[in-house]
């Protein structure tokens, strides 16, 4: 049975619905969220780097630069696009098996933060006084970016005859996203933060399945995820603006989500079995990757300030959401 996301939040968040919102006592609403986005944070690995990848990375005086090093680091990450800066990269020999350890210390960006798009450049910087304005500058420019990309899916699903319906429920997500860009760059002006402009790409000529594969990952995962974690900041956010920005974009979030779970079905539906195994393996990974990541938390001053689960409490919200929708 296919429950409403809305039920799902709200069981997994703790809270109480009404109307489809969430009501304290007198009425006011209190429950909604937003688009997530967590930060930057400093981290570090030491990569085990096999014998020929070592030597492939080498100069020709045998030596490993800074920016090879560097490479290694990015060629081994999960995913070097979140890398925002490597500061320490360090060749520290081998081990008793012969490969190479490489240490690597690096900033690194959360992921969720609205959805991404062939479209839209996946630049995420933000730049503000502190951690809370440089989130809003993230934020805003997330949903952004969110716009961007319903828009153009609104044009793709057309192209591939989809039905009206969702293609008006694309178009009328990126009129919610410009909004919600609208509120987040306001909120992040007034604590000083610069929201970083958007750089389109071309819109793409893609398959269905390359479509498909986009909206399961950053639709069916990411964005629900970040739709989750909306509703828990909206209930614990300890800036009471934060909150009552939430509580507008919260609902709208939660749809976007319904309409993900609706186009992977309208698109499964078009494509062979192997390509459904496609779509369910991307899923299980991007599961796996966002778990990876939650078990790292913003400073807390940041994260209680947006409400932000912390990882113990993340990771459980993942695994009831994943349960309810898998
Ligand atoms: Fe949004
Ligand atoms: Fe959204």
């Amino acid at each position: 049975m296919r429950l409403p996301l809305s039920l799902v939040f709200a069981t997994l968040v703790g809270c109480r619905i009404t109307d489809g919102q969430n009501k304290d006592d007198t009425g006011r609403i209190v429950d909604t969220g937003w688009c997530s986005n967590i930060g930057t944070y400093w981290t570090e690995a030491t990569y085990t780097v096999g014998a020929a990848e070592y030597a492939a990375a080498l100069g020709e005086d045998d030596t490993l630069s800074a920016a090879a090093c560097e490479q290694l680091c990015r060629d081994n990450h999960w995913d070097a696009f979140l890398i925002q800066q490597i500061d320490v990269c360090r060749d520290d020999g081998p081990d008793a098996d012969g490969d190479q350890l490489i240490y690597c210390h690096w900033e690194e960006e959360e992921l969720c933060e609205g959805r991404a798009h062939a479209a839209v450049a996946r630049t995420r910087r933000g730049t503000g006084p502190d951690p809370v304005a440089a989130w809003l500058a993230r934020a805003a420019r997330a949903e952004a970016g969110s716009a961007r990309a319903f828009s153009v899916m609104a044009v793709e699903l057309a192209r591939f005859g989809a039905p009206s319906d969702l293609r008006a429920r694309c178009a009328e997500a990126a009129r919610d996203e410009v909004a919600h860009a609208r509120r987040m760059g306001a909120l992040c002006a007034s604590r000083g933060g610069v929201v970083e402009p958007l750089v389109d790409h071309a819109l793409p000529d893609r398959s269905l399945f390359d479509f498909a594969l986009e909206n399961a990952v950053e639709g069916c995962v990411f964005e629900t995820w970040a739709a989750l974690a909306a509703w828990h900041q909206a209930r614990h956010a300890a800036d009471p603006e934060l909150r009552q920005a939430m509580a507008v974009i919260a609902g709208d979030e939660t749809r976007h989500a319904e309409l993900a779970r609706d186009l992977d079905r309208w698109l499964r539906n078009r494509l062979e079995p192997a390509d459904h195994a496609r779509l369910d393996a991307a899923v299980a990974d991007a599961f796996a990757r966002l778990e990876a990541r939650l078990q790292r938390p913003l400073p807390e001053p940041a994260r209680l300030t947006l409400g932000l689960p912390s990882p113990d409490d993340a990771v459980r919200l993942l695994a009831g959401l994943r349960a309810a929708l898998l």
